[in-house]
Formats: C-alpha cells, sequence, structure tokens
C-alpha cells in the first residue's frame, strides 16, 4: 500500500515482507498484482483527474435501518473544507477484501451485510452478540463531517453518521484490566475474493488503546451522505478515526475485543517498518517511502499542507502525553 512519487505511475503495494524476492508493483515491470490501467492521473500532485467507475448500485431504499436517515447533524464537527461528492467518494476506496486497487466499488457488492451480528468479548462487564439492525437501535445516531487522511497522501471529506464507540463502551462495560480494544473484521473469501490472497494475514484487524477508544472523536459509522453506508464504505458498521491514517479505519466489523495485549493490525503484520499500532497523522514523519508533507484532495486538483493529527490536535494531543518514546507517528 503505497503512493508513486511520479507522475502517472500506477498505486502500488509494499513487497510482502516475508517474500522479500518480490518486487513492489510499484517497480517498473514487476508484473505482480498492477491495478488496472484505466485508473489514471492520481499519482501524487498529478490532479487527482479520476474516472469514476459508474455509481454502485444502491441498497439504502431495501435496508432495514433506511428509516434513521437523515441523523442530525452534530455542528461540533463541521469543516472549513468541501465536501467529498459521492460519487468521487464511493468509486474510490480502499477495500483489500474485493481488490488491491481503488475501484473495487462493483465487487463489494458481493459484501453480504445481513444478518450482521457483532460479538463484543475479552475484559468486559457483559460479554454479547448483538445483531447489527438492534444494535444501531439502541444509541442515538449523529451525522459528523470528518476530514479523512489515507496514509497513501489522498485525503477526503466524508459525511458519516454513526455513533461515538463510547457509548459501545459504556455499554460493554470493559474491565479495569482491559487496555486495548481490537477489532475485527468478517472472514469469508466466498464473499471477499481478496481473502483468498494468501499474501494477507487475513482478517483485517486493528486496534486501539482504551484511552483512543474512549476519546469523543472515535465514531463508528453506520451512514454516508444521509443514508446507510454503501458496502465499500464497509458497511454496516466501520470505524473512523480522523485523526489517524486512514487504514486504522477498520471496515465491516464483526467483533470488538477488550484485552490486555496490544493488537497487530493487519497492516503492521505485514510491514511493521511501515505501518505500526499509532499512525497519527504528522506531516514531519514521513513514511519510509514518501513524504506525509502534503496531501491531494480526491476529485479536485489540490494538493493541501497535511496538519499535526488532521487538524485535530487540540482535541487529541493531551491522549499522547508521556508516550513521547513511542513511535506516534507510523
Ligand atoms: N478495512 C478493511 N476491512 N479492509 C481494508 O482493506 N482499508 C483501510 C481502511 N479500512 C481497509 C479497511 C484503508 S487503507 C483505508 S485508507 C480506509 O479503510 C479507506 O476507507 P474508504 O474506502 O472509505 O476511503
Amino acid at each position: 500500500m503505497s503512493i508513486p512519487q511520479a507522475e502517472n505511475a500506477y498505486v502500488c503495494h509494499p513487497p510482502p515482507p516475508f517474500l522479500g524476492h518480490f518486487r513492489s508493483s510499484c517497480d517498473a515491470g514487476a508484473g505482480f498484482r498492477r491495478p488496472p490501467t484505466h485508473i489514471e492521473g492520481h499519482g501524487f500532485g498529478t490532479g487527482g483527474h479520476l474516472r469514476p467507475s459508474p455509481p454502485p448500485r444502491c441498497c439504502a431504499e431495501t435496508d432495514p435501518t433506511a428509516d434513521l436517515y437523515p441523523a442530525a447533524k452534530n455542528e461540533t464537527y463541521t469543516i472549513e473544507r468541501a465536501l467529498t461528492p459521492e460519487p468521487i467518494a464511493s468509486t474510490y476506496n480502499n477495500f483489500y477484501e474485493y481488490g488491491t486497487y481503488k475501484q473495487i466499488s462493483e465487487a463489494a457488492q458481493q459484501l453480504k451485510t445481513r444478518p450482521w451480528e457483532i460479538e463484543i468479548d475479552g475484559l468486559v462487564e457483559k460479554p454479547m452478540t448483538i445483531a447489527f439492525d438492534d444494535l444501531v437501535r439502541k444509541i442515538p445516531l449523529e451525522t459528523r463531517l470528518y476530514r479523512h487522511r489515507c496514509v497513501e497522501a489522498w485525503s477526503m471529506t466524508v459525511p458519516w453518521t454513526g455513533f461515538p464507540l463510547k457509548s459501545l463502551l459504556a455499554m460493554a462495560n470493559p474491565l479495569a484490566s482491559a487496555k486495548y480494544v481490537r477489532f475485527e473484521t468478517f472472514m469469508d473469501p466466498s464473499m471477499a475474493p481478496g481473502q483468498n490472497d494468501f499474501l494477507y494475514p487475513w482478517p483485517y484487524i486493528e486496534g486501539l488503546t482504551i484511552k483512543e477508544a474512549g476519546h469523543d472523536l472515535a465514531f463508528l459509522v453506520t451512514g454516508a451522505y444521509d443514508k446507510p453506508m454503501a458496502k465499500q464504505f464497509g458497511a454496516p458498521i466501520r470505524l473512523h478515526l480522523p485523526w489517524k491514517y486512514g487504514f486504522k479505519s477498520i471496515k465491516s466489523i464483526r467483533k470488538i475485543s477488550f484485552v490486555e495485549e496490544r493488537p497487530v493490525g493487519l497492516w503492521e503484520a505485514l510491514q511493521s517498518s511501515e505501518y505500526g499500532f499509532w499512525a497519527n497523522v504528522n506531516p514531519e514523519v514521513p513514511h519510509p517511502r514518501w513524504s506525509q508533507a502534503q496531501e491531494r484532495v480526491i476529485g479536485t486538483s489540490d494538493v493541501i499542507p497535511t496538519q499535526l493529527f488532521n487538524g485535530y490536535g487540540a482535541e487529541v494531543a493531551d491522549l499522547y502525553a508521556g508516550l513521547e518514546s513511542e513511535n506516534l507517528y507510523m
């Protein structure tokens, strides 16, 4: 998962560390899972001339939670940037279960989102398995406009609807011994062809400290653009952590576990020298293979300076007091 540094290069992926003889798909002539050539002009600084694939079939009319949208806007989380138009945001996605390139919106329609149960377990007072359709009616939904910054140095602004992760914590009551929250997506190669790719340590996993999980900005997303979330965004429920690189925002969550040990995410397991546990946005700490100083705003020709904690420093900097010896920005 990387961005090319040169114009008109391909979006590319790290060479799997345990297969050192493979070259990255960025390497000229690597011939290794090269994305389709119809994706043009999305190299860093090339202006983002996207050609979105046809809009995906939408399920909003038949979704059993459609009546919950639109949800009231939380005015604390308004934003100075223009929203990314839905046809652009919903056709430029990272969802490796459906392909290692951005145009996965059609393929992601294979995801079956009902029935969908979420298991809450581990060091918690009330372990439970709850149907998504029940969970989503237990906690009031709200809409927040959040900046979304990928480690690949592109960004979007998306109107997400959902509820704060801290509300789920309050419902589950983690024990004092729980230090981290571990999130796991589904595992079903029959509806996610990418999970047949043995180069990735499926299922997708991510984690947070309990303190991070309890921060008001940590958001469990169930909808986008004022309707139930399209499958390619990670239906029926995903995380969004606007101050961290996008890979921390795990999609299609099946299991939430309260644990003592720090979880190792899919990207950290694959390439820990490039993708760490903390992954807080910082323009001054480059990725080992590219700068993080700027970001390409998807759907526009803008390249803008990246902000510390993606502009949410006033809210989240305190979470990291005393943790300066950690690799907080990778
Ligand atoms: N979650 C799952 N299950 N699978 C993935 O491949 N990709 C991550 C994250 N969550 C991913 C995932 C990455 S790298 C990013 S940048 C964001 O989802 C992309 O979210 P978006 O497609 O809504 O922009």
